[in-house]
């Protein structure tokens, strides 16, 4: 019998690779960079599953031509590259990865806010450029981040788990999300509020919401206007649930202390983007699950989700 094709669209923990092989022809696309379209178009024509990253759009023009297709899985816990639905109505199951990469990307936004809160890139950058001349009472001063106030939007999983650490640092924590959440408010004390009451009232605010249609341009030039002066913002969601120009605006005008940013609108950011020249942005190339741990994990997840249907089974983390 002819096996099915897994196409996976990076290199990737070679243990997942190992897994599809006992029971597929897999295509790996080793190069440390995306596929280009064109190539993903061609190869998704003969592939029973794909194994994909975020940085490949599966959408409508992939589907018409990806005949065979009958999954794909997202070596991501974000979805918003995939058009889910289109994929449903063709009856091609999408899978995600979650959980495996909570922690990590709970710790990263949580060293964005401390990075940026107490600029660390800016006194490193001091201190190797020979700037350091003599201890001040003033010198590269930031924000406190113990017992202040921290505000999530989006109160998932890794919503959660920045409230834990927020707990360590004997931080209250506001949140906003569309459906309550019990058991964190009972375990961090998290409180919700409405999304304006957040701004106002938190010394630091973390994004972590899904990029969906209701998020995306989430935070305006309205909603950088309610956050203090001494606030940092952090944003390890998706570049698309933030209006750039304005968070340019509240950062350079001092209408917030600081921003930390793992992910951007259009990535790569360029240099040259408007928002890295200023001095109080901390700026990551989307690393939220980038731990060796985390990333194995995602790419054994996927690659099981993969295995499973094959077998002729369900799907571990189906969306
Ligand atoms: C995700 O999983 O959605 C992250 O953004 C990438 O690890």
């Amino acid at each position: 019998m002819k096996k099915p094709k897994v196409l996976i669209t990076r290199k990737i923990a070679s243990e997942a690779v190992d897994l599809l092989q006992q029971t597929a022809e897999v295509e790996v696309w080793e190069e440390d960079r995306p596929m280009p379209r064109d190539v993903f178009l061609a190869k998704a024509e003969e592939a029973t599953a794909i194994l994909s990253m975020l940085t490949e759009k599966v959408d409508e023009e992939v589907l018409a031509r990806a005949k065979q297709l009958r999954m794909v899985a997202n070596m991501a816990v974000g979805y918003d590259n995939i058009d889910v639905s289109a994929c449903k109505k063709r009856g091609i199951i999408v899978t995600n990865t979650p959980d495996v990469l909570t922690e990590a990307t709970a710790d990263l936004a949580f060293a964005l806010l401390l990075a940026a809160a107490r600029r660390i890139p800016e006194a490193n950058r001091f201190v190797l450029e020979g700037k350091w001349t003599s201890w001040s009472p003033t010198l590269l001063a930031g924000q406190s981040v113990y017992q202040t106030t921290l505000g999530i939007i989006g109160m998932g999983r890794i919503g959660e788990a920045v409230a834990m650490r927020a707990k360590g640092f004997a931080m209250n924590i506001l949140y906003h999300n569309r459906s309550r959440k019990q058991e964190a408010e009972e375990q961090t004390g998290a409180v919700w509020v409405e999304l304006d009451t957040l701004l106002r009232e938190s010394d630091h605010v973390v994004l972590l919401t899904p990029l969906t249609a209701e998020t995306r341009l989430l935070m305006g030039e309205r909603e950088f206007a309610r956050m203090k002066q001494t606030s940092v913002f952090v944003n390890v969601s998706r570049g698309g649930t933030v209006d750039e120009q304005a968070l340019y605006r509240a950062l350079a005008e001092k209408q917030i202390w600081a921003a930390g940013l793992d992910v951007f609108q259009e990535e790569p950011v360029s240099p040259n983007h408007p928002l890295l020249q200023l001095p109080n942005v901390v700026a990551l190339p989307h690393i939220g699950s980038a731990t060796i741990q985390a990333r194995t994990e995602m790419a054994r997840l996927a690659a099981a989700n993969i295995a499973s249907v094959l077998a002729g089974g369900e799907p571990l983390t189906a969306l």
